[in-house]
């Protein structure tokens, strides 16, 4: 049987919304979005696996992240060119520590769908639908706004358009200039214990730069230094809107989901004989598959044989979201079976989803802690298999939020109320980002270190 990108329709789907008033309504907009154009092009999305491949190689790092859902309410440009300056800061410094390129994707531009532990939700005896993400209904809790209304649709999909638009901009036009190292910090960050280490890594970037500049190499002669690439990437979790931007690469014959670069199957949509994976399975983008606790060697060796059968590198990321509690009894047998199998995949660490927990007060919330010591096991755990540690993927924001307790500023839980402004999960903010990405520098310093010293020991016998 041929794939289409409608075969999904006949397989069971968990997490897209059946309750719309008016199908044929839905339907409208599904078929005016096909005519749309392409939010991305194939041609990107094939860039971004070559760039993939080196991360399977070893040989560059995957840098992923962003809001854990995007809003239409909190659409605005400082938003967008926040969340893209703490990107490219924690960028400049694992491209120093690793000595290595960073792959750069945004959760963003298309991240609005999302799946909930429960269809409805009860606040004081009051039972309604969920909120399932801006692109399906709305947050506010009143039965109107929780139906599902498909012009959701056209709405994520021009604020997607827009969101793309400035990070091409920002990253082609200078503003990602390694020459503004200096001026990506953001104000509430600098006078922070990461904002002086940043300060001082940046003076060394500087210093280089302007080394390498009396040697004859300028943003003339190489314009890698004064651009970027960017790629965005999403949950395909909402089918219909998906499909609807899949679309055949003229140049190859081949299908894209043009509605990002990247996209991933999330924890709950994986089951190799469902809609998310049929899916998936048909268009020639990376695909993100999120491995944490109930997922069995065979179901994901399974997984990544329907989803690469031809064995592609730069096809497959393996998202590892375990918990911190979890994460050393979990990952090594999947990262030990993977190996064995001899299949092309990046390993990246997601420490967000598994480290998730309710305060007394109501809120949900992530302790950095937990967060950190995920990610250390993950890199200890990948280079004690023999593997390697490609990547990480977060939920964070370049605004000044509490979500996250603890961290440097110590955010405690009595602090979480007072910018607590996530549309889903709690993110980092930048400072918090930022200790995350030199923790991970260090980490992988070491682990430089080690194999150069290891590499000498050789020479020497
Ligand atoms: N083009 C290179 C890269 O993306 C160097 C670079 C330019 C860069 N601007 C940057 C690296 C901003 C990190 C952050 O890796
Ligand atoms: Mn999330």
């Amino acid at each position: 049987m041929t794939w289409s990108p409608s075969n999904w329709r006949s397989k069971p789907a968990k997490h897209i919304p059946e309750d719309y008033p008016d199908t044929e309504a839905l339907s409208a907009v599904e078929a005016q979005l096909a005519g749309y154009p392409p939010l991305v092009f194939a041609g990107e999305a094939r860039r971004l696996k070559q760039r993939l491949s080196e991360v399977a190689a070893g040989k560059a790092f995957l840098l992923q992240g962003g809001d854990c859902a995007e809003s239409f309410k909190e659409f605005h440009p400082d938003a967008i060119r926040d969340t893209f300056r703490v990107i490219l800061q924690m960028a400049v410094v694992l491209t120093f520590a690793a000595e290595k390129p960073v792959v750069k994707v945004g959760r963003i531009a298309g991240q609005f769908a999302k799946p909930r532990s429960s269809p409805v939700e009860m606040i004081d005896g009051q039972e309604l639908p969920s909120y399932r993400g801006d692109i399906i209904n709305g947050m506010d809790f009143n039965s109107e706004s929780r139906l599902p209304d498909p012009s959701r649709l056209l709405q994520a999909y021009a604020q997607s358009a827009s969101t793309l638009n400035l990070l091409r901009a920002f990253s082609q036009g200078g503003y990602a200039d390694l020459n503004n190292v200096h001026r990506w910090m953001l104000g509430f960050i600098e006078r922070s214990p990461q904002g002086e280490k940043y300060e001082a890594l940046a003076d060394q970037i500087s210093k280089s730069l302007q080394f390498m500049r009396a040697c004859g190499v300028t943003a003339e002669s190489t314009p890698n230094l004064q651009q970027t690439e960017f790629y965005t990437s999403h949950e395909a979790l909402l089918l219909g809107y998906e499909e609807a931007l899949t679309r055949i690469d003229s140049t190859t014959g081949e299908w894209y989901d043009t509605s990002a670069h990247m996209l991933w199957i999330g924890h709950r949509t994986r089951q190799v004989d469902h809609a998310h994976v049929e899916f998936c399975k048909g268009v020639k983008n990376p695909i993100g598959i999120k491995c944490g606790p109930g997922l069995e060697t065979d179901e994901l060796l399974r997984l990544i044989d329907t989803l690469n059968p031809k064995d592609e590198a730069g096809r497959i990321v393996l998202i590892a979201r375990f918990g911190s509690d979890n994460v050393q009894d979990g990952l090594p047998d999947l990262v030990r079976s993977v190996n064995q199998s001899g299949k092309n995949v990046v390993w990246s660490c997601d420490p967000m989803h598994g480290n998730t927990l309710k305060t007394n007060t109501g809120f949900k919330t992530r302790p950095v802690d937990r967060i950190l010591s995920e990610v250390r096991d993950f890199i200890d755990i990948l280079s004690s298999e023999g593997a390697y540690p490609g990547g990480v993927h977060f939920e964070m924001t370049g605004q000044d939020v509490t979500e996250c307790i603890g961290g440097a500023q110590a955010i405690s839980e009595s602090d979480l109320s007072s910018r607590y402004h996530t549309h889903c999960d709690p993110r980092l903010n930048g400072e918090q980002a930022l200790e995350l990405a030199f923790l991970i520098a260090e980490k992988l310093q070491s682990m430089t270190e080690k194999s150069r010293l290891e590499d000498a020991q050789k020479s020497i016998a």
